[in-house]
């Protein structure tokens, strides 16, 4: 075969220099056409369209027609032509084709319109759908979406520990990480576990987050954010949990409250802006595949104002609604941790806007957060997101040591690990405020997408680490 440098199909689709001899290479999509000529549509990855590939039969080898079946790789070379009926403004009138690879019909992804579950399944071969390929090239470039923002807004990328001995949520959801022989632990007179011959020579687990790390960053720094995998043994067996999941969180020193918002706020439209600007063709597929509402919703959350709640009204407006007979399957009450059905009446039904709650009782939230003068709530802000509930959880952070040191003593939080956090307070502390927003929970609102094990490439959940 001649040798002619390959061109992606993404770039091949804008060209216009019909005549010009090109080289392209992909996976069959399918193959029709008559016995004299045949339409083979090519894809590479590289944009959701495919190339129209024109063969006539005459002018090839037999045998090598027939290993053109779905899912085989091929190498074509040929003329860029105009196109007239493919959908594209170009295609490709072959002259030599190679088989790289063929592909039999065992192949799983003969047809389309497989479900989501059976995908699942074969999550090794499905980002070669043209759903699963939409939603990867968007994760990619949200993940350059989040790395625009802040690093043009002046903050750094800093990387926290995956590995650790500190429970940042207190919520005692960790994965633990040993060396240890399971069948011969050696314990102490009490049945506890020694753990001085343990790896680390302490306990140690994977992270649920990088916000302390974090914290000892934007104390120095002034601004900084992290972006990396976390990882939950939370046994929620839900559509929008993952026991490793990626999360995105700011840390900015000397911010308050408002300021913290404004961030959440222009940084969630930056990217779904982002996702408009960049991602088009792809989340027009999405929208006319998956959910005929997603552009607009998209357009809409980047114009509404969000809507800033303080939990106490968030509250009154629940129970108000419950009064006119609105029903829900958990109790609201001042204190009750809103359920994610609360949250999307407030969000969908009742403002039909992003809304931020703020001012949450002190008991349902972590004890970094900065207590108010009430004594009963803290500064922790939720940002309630349509079709998804909670998408960032943050707060300006407790500043104080003297009002910290109360509040770990009070929820019994182990402080021989964390003396080095609170040294932050000890030395030259200052205000300051930072969020965590779950990647994979801005995902499924970008992509329409309605199960979060569909916009991550291999979802680990309970009972499940396949791939
Ligand atoms: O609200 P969370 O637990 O907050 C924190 O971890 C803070 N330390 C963040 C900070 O202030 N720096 O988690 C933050 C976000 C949630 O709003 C949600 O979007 C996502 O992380 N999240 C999950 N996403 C997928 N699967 C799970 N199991 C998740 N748990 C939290
Ligand atoms: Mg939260």
């Amino acid at each position: 075969m001649e040798n002619i440098s390959r061109t992606k199909i993404v770039d091949l689709l804008k060209r216009t220099d019909f005549g010009a001899m090109v080289n392209v290479k992909g996976w069959v999509r399918t193959r029709r056409g008559s016995k004299q000529v045949n339409f083979v549509a090519l894809n590479d990855g590289s944009t959701i369209n495919n190339v129209q590939i024109v063969v006539d039969v005459a002018n090839f080898d037999e045998e090598m027609l027939k290993l053109i079946t779905t899912g085989a790789c091929l190498s074509v070379n040929g003329e860029l032509v105009e196109s007239v009926g493919s959908g594209q403004a170009a295609e490709i009138q072959a002259r030599e084709i190679e088989v790289l690879g063929t592909c039999d019909n065992t192949y799983p992804l003969q047809k389309k319109g497989h479900s989501m579950e059976f995908l699942r399944e074969i999550a090794h071969l499905r980002p070669r759908t043209n759903t699963f390929g939409a939603v990867y090239r968007i994760r990619h470039n949200m993940a350059m979406a989040i790395h625009n923002f802040f690093h043009q807004k002046g903050f750094f990328y800093f990387n926290a520990p995956i590995i650790t001995a500190s429970d940042c949520e207190g919520a005692g959801q960790m994965f633990q990480v040993t060396t240890m022989n399971l069948y011969d632990l050696k314990k102490d007179e009490n049945g506890s576990i020694i753990y001085d011959d343990d790896f680390f020579g302490k306990q140690a687990s994977l992270t649920v987050s990088g916000q302390l790390e974090g914290e000892l960053a934007a104390t120095a720094l002034g601004a900084i954010y992290t972006f990396g995998p976390t990882f939950r043994a939370e046994n929620s067996n839900t559509p929008r949990h993952l026991a490793e999941f990626w999360m995105v969180e700011p840390e900015v020193a000397f911010a308050d409250l408002a300021e913290l918002m404004n961030l959440e706020e222009e940084f969630i439209k930056f990217c779904v802006n982002w996702a408009l600007e960049h991602c088009k063709d792809d989340l027009e597929f999405l929208n006319k595949m998956v959910d005929k509402g997603l552009i607009e919703r998209l357009q809409s959350v980047v114009k509404a104002d969000f809507v800033r709640l303080p939990y106490t009204e968030g509250i009154k407006i629940l129970e108000e609604a419950i009064a006119k007979g609105r029903k829900f399957e958990f109790p609201v009450y001042w204190g009750c941790d809103l359920a994610s059905e609360h949250e999307r009446f407030l969000v969908e039904e009742h403002f039909q806007k992003p809304v931020i709650m703020t001012d949450y009782p002190k008991e349902i939230k972590a004890f970094y957060m900065k207590q108010n003068e009430d004594g009963k709530t803290v500064q922790g802000t939720d940002v309630l997101f349509p079709q998804i509930g909670e998408i960032i959880g943050g707060s300006v952070r407790e500043e104080s040591y003297d009002k910290l040191m109360t509040r770990i003593k009070e929820l019994d939080i182990p402080m021989k690990d964390m003396w080095w956090y609170l040294d932050t307070r000890k030395y030259g502390t200052c205000p300051h405020a930072g969020f965590g927003l779950g990647f994979e929970r801005l995902l499924l609102f970008v992509t329409g997408m309605t199960n979060i094990r569909d916009v991550i490439p291999f979802p680990r959940t309970p009972r499940n680490a396949e791939f």
